[in-house]
C-alpha cells in the first residue's frame, strides 16, 4: 500500500512529529510513504521533476524534536479556494483535475493533510471529490476544530511568549515601564490569554471580549498608584481598537493582515496615564523553533492514529484530541465554525479571580475587590518580580 502526506498553510511545531509517526506507523504495517513539498503545491507536476519524496523511518528517525517542516510549506499558491455568489466553495477544476492525475499516478490509497483552517477546507473539497482524504487540523492559534481540546501547536507558542514575557518583564520592573507585548492568534485570544494567566499579566485584551479603552487605562493607573512597579499588557493581534481591527497592507500581494496594535497601544497608555511605554512584537518567533513535549505527543500520537484510520477506510475525517484520546470528526465539523474563547468559560473566570484585567468592566468595580483582598498598609503581593523582591 502506497499512502501520501502533505503539510499546507503556515507551520507550527510539532508537524514533523506527526510526519515522523505516521512514517514510523506505516512502515510497520509494510506500506510506503510519500510526502509531499510544499503544502498541496505538490501534487501539481513541475517540468522537469517532481515535487515529493519516498520518506522513510530512517529520513524521518528523530524529526520529532526539529520545528518547521522537513516538507517545507506555503499559505499560497495554486489551490485556494473560490467562492460563488451562492456560497459554494471550489477549487480550480483544472488544478484539481491535475493532482487528481498525480494521485492516481502514484498509486496513492490515502492522502493525509497537515493543515489549519484553509487547508481543512481543501481537504473537505478535495475528499467530496471522493479522494481518500483524512485530515489532521494544526495551528498556534487553537482556533481551529471546536470539538479538539487543543490544536497542536498551540502550547509550544505558549510557553515561548510565557518565557518572553517573563523576560521583559524584568526589564519593565527595572526600568518602572509599561510593557504591551503582541501576541499571534489570528481572530482568537488563546495564546494571548493563556500566556497571560501563566505570566501574571496585568491587561489581557483579546477579540472576544470587547474592552473599553477608559477602563483599561483607570486599571493600570490604579495598580501604578498601588505602588506597582512594572505593568503587562498583553495584546492579541485580532483584539479590536475602538471597535476596529488594526491592520498592516502587505506590499507583494495587496492584502492586509493582522498587525499593529501593539504600537498603537502602548501609544494611547503612555500618553493617557503617563507611564514611559515599550512595546513588543513577538511575531514569528512564535511559530518557530523546537515543539514543546506536549506538541511532540500530541503530533507522533495524530501520526499514528491516521494510519489507524486509513487502515479502518475512515476517510473524509479529522483527527482531535479528546480528553485522553484522539478522536475524529468529519472534516466539514472540524471547519464548521472557528474554536473561540467563550468570554463565560471556567479558564477566562480563573483569570478575572489572579487578578487580569479585560478591559469589560470599570475599574472601580476591580479596585475594591482588589483592596478587600489587600492588607492595609501592605503592598499587594503580586507587583514586583522575584529579582526586586530579593533586594
Ligand atoms: O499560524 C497562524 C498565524 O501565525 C497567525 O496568527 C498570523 O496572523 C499568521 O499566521 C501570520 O502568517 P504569515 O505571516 O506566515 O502569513
Amino acid at each position: 500500500m502506497i499512502i501520501g502526506i502533505l503539510n499546507s498553510g503556515g507551520d507550527c511545531p510539532g508537524i514533523n512529529a506527526v510526519i515522523e509517526g505516521y512514517v514510523s506507523a506505516a512502515y510497520r504495517r509494510g506500506w510506503r510513504v510519500i510526502g509531499f513539498h510544499d503544502g498541496f503545491e505538490g501534487l501539481l507536476p513541475v517540468a522537469g521533476g517532481r515535487r515529493y519524496e519516498i520518506l522513510t523511518p530512517m529520513k524521518t528517525h528523530q524529526i520529532r524534536s526539529q520545528g518547521g517542516t522537513m516538507l517545507g510549506t506555503t499559505n499560497t499558491g495554486n489551490f485556494k479556494i473560490n467562492t460563488n455568489k451562492l456560497g459554494r466553495r471550489s477549487i480550480d477544476p483544472e488544478i484539481l483535475a491535475k493532482a487528481k492525475k498525480t494521485i492516481s499516478a502514484l498509486g496513492l490509497e490515502a492522502l493525509a493533510v497537515v493543515g489549519g483552517s484553509g487547508s481543512a477546507r481543501t481537504a473537505s473539497l478535495l475528499a467530496e471529490e471522493g479522494l481518500p482524504v483524512i485530515s489532521i487540523p494544526k495551528t498556534i492559534n487553537n482556533d481551529l476544530c471546536p470539538d479538539t481540546d487543543y490544536t497542536f501547536g498551540f502550547q509550544s507558542a505558549v510557553s515561548v511568549v510565557s518565557e518572553s514575557i517573563d523576560r521583559i518583564r524584568t526589564t519593565a520592573n527595572a526600568h518602572q515601564r509599561m510593557m504591551v507585548v503582541e501576541v499571534m492568534g489570528d481572530l482568537s485570544g488563546w495564546i494571548a490569554l493563556h500566556s497571560g494567566i501563566a505570566t501574571a499579566a496585568d491587561v489581557v485584551l483579546i477579540p472576544e471580549i470587547e474592552f473599553e479603552l477608559q477602563n483599561v487605562i483607570d486599571c493600570i493607573k490604579a495598580r501604578k498608584a498601588a505602588g506597582q512597579r512594572e505593568i503587562i499588557v498583553v495584546v492579541a493581534e485580532g483584539a479590536k481598537l475602538d471597535g476596529k481591527l488594526i491592520t498592516v497592507l502587505n506590499k507583494d500581494n495587496g492584502e492586509e493582515r493582522l498587525g499593529g496594535i501593539g504600537n498603537r497601544l502602548s501609544r494611547i497608555l503612555e500618553e493617557e496615564t503617563g507611564i514611559e511605554t515599550r512595546y513588543c512584537v513577538l511575531g514569528h518567533t512564535q511559530r518557530g523553533g523546537s515543539p514543546c513535549a506536549f506538541d511532540r505527543i500530541a503530533g507522533l500520537r495524530f501520526g499514528v492514529e491516521a494510519v489507524k484510520l486509513i487502515e479502518e477506510r475512515q476517510f473524509g475525517t479529522a483527527l482531535i484530541l479528546n480528553g485522553p484520546n484522539v478522536d475524529t470528526v468529519p472534516i466539514e465539523d472540524a471547519v464548521r465554525s472557528l474554536r473561540l474563547v467563550d468570554p463565560e468559560s471556567q479558564i477566562v473566570a480563573t483569570a478575572r479571580d489572579l487578578g487580569i484585567i479585560f478591559g469589560d468592566r470599570p475599574a472601580k468595580e476591580l479596585m475594591s475587590d482588589h483592596k478587600k483582598e489587600t492588607p492595609e498598609g501592605k503592598k499587594p503581593a503580586r507587583k514586583a518580580c522575584k529579582s526586586k523582591e530579593a533586594k
